[in-house]
């Protein structure tokens, strides 16, 4: 099998599923017009910012004007385990897990959290857990796209309306790709490294009316909260922190540099704009897909499956054959890294707790064109691996 090396690489070779891309165009100069260097974030001018900032997520993403929006410490992880630390515990928690994220979620429930009325839905990767198991009784706690298996909530008919349970949903690489269904959900996080191709470091949280009135009810016994983790001060939500009276000091250079992605977003057109291009990207993976003869999307159902962590396998049978399960990530990786010498693609392998395989973000920084430029260097590195491979077995 003789592939020719392409001659075409992407213009930006960076297809890591976080910190993501930047922004075509992105500069330090761009960023720089919106730092506020050496103020204090409790200024005048930084507060108007971080207020900015909230209301042009709430622009963009349609956010209703009854949810709160905050900037919280410690980028989505502490989003999703702050609103867990506060709110869990009022009644029993119904968690879901198909990869590794959601999976720390659910050992946060049970191994660290150790609430005592919990049910556990998980799911191998490539497949989704049993979502209509949830009957809205009692609080949930799920991500909206599992970017490590590349598979993502296909919608929320499973969630009722009329709920009486919390949802709690970690959407750190769903927000601007997919359309949140708001009303279904209770506590949205995510962090701009993802999607908008920021900075990490600081988490965004959103809470329903319902989501508020749970931390002003409830108070869980005898569970120490951390100071970055207190949203409710004697039974009141403290206010300030959903208009940018963030709870400790936020970098204002991560401030800037989302402030220029969330202008890079208006700018092409919103968050229709940049679903198409992650949809573009996703088109062209799913062509290469369909022709060969090596590679396959670890979802086989295309309802489920993502479109801006995309994950791909080896299903060539002579692969298969060769390599034991523990073995097939190192020659994977293998490939990977000519290609990363080669300055083709950066960061493509599978996350370390993933089945072998390929991972090629498609979150709308990356250019669908630099995604149809990467796909014959897949086939080519693909195929000089499997011939030295073969070779060397022969020799
Ligand atoms: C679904 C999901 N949740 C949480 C995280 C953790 O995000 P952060 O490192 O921004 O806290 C990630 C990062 O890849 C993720 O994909």
């Amino acid at each position: 099998m003789t592939v020719q090396q392409p001659t075409q690489k992407p213009h930006n070779p960076c297809f890591s599923s976080g910190p993501c891309a930047k922004r075509p165009g992105w500069s330090l100069e761009a960023v720089a017009s919106h730092f506020l260097a050496g103020r204090s974030h409790r200024s005048a001018p930084a507060k108007a910012q971080l207020q900015e900032l909230i209301d042009l997520h709430r622009e963009l993403l349609s956010i209703p004007d009854d949810y709160r929006i905050g900037i919280v410490p410690a980028s989505d992880t502490g989003a999703v385990e702050m609103a867990m630390w506060g709110m869990l515990g009022a009644r029993g928690v119904d968690c879901f897990a198909w990869e590794s994220f959601s999976q720390a979620w659910m050992a946060d429930v049970t191994n660290h959290l150790k609430l005592d009325d919990v049910r556990t839905f998980n799911a191998p990767y490539g497949e989704i857990a049993d979502l209509n198991a949830y009957d809205g009784t009692r609080d949930a706690v799920f991500a909206w796209n599992g970017t490590t298996a590349g598979v993502v909530v296909p919608n929320g008919d499973w969630i009722p309306s009329d709920r009486e349970g919390l949802t709690i949903c970690d959407a750190t690489s769903a927000v601007f790709a997919y359309d949140m269904p708001w009303d279904k959900l209770d506590v949205v996080t995510w962090s701009w490294q993802k999607v908008l191709g920021s900075e990490a470091g600081h988490g965004m949280i959103v809470l329903s009316p319902r989501a508020v009135e749970r931390l002003e009810t409830y108070k869980p016994d005898n569970r120490p909260l951390p100071k970055i983790f207190r949203m409710a001060k004697k039974g009141q939500i403290v206010e300030g922190i959903f208009k940018g009276l963030t709870i400790n000091t936020p970098s204002m250079l991560a401030v800037a540099d989302v402030m220029d992605a969330l202008g890079w977003v208006k700018s092409i057109g919103g968050v229709p704009k940049i679903k198409e291009r992650s949809m573009a990207s996703y088109n062209a993976i799913k062509a290469w897909v369909e022709q060969s003869d090596w590679a396959t999307f670890i979802a086989e159902d295309e309802a489920v499956r993502s479109r801006t962590s995309i994950c791909v396998i080896v299903n060539d049978p002579w692969f298969l054959e060769s390599y034991a399960e523990d073995d097939r990530a190192a020659f994977v990786k293998g490939f990977l890294k000519e290609l990363d010498k080669l300055e083709v693609g950066y960061d493509l392998a599978m996350h370390r707790d993933a089945p072998a395989g390929i991972r090629i973000w498609c979150g709308a920084t990356v250019e669908p064109t630099d995604v149809e430029a990467l796909l014959p260097w897949l086939d080519w590195a693909y195929a000089k691996a499997k011939t030295e491979a073969q070779q060397a077995k022969a020799a």
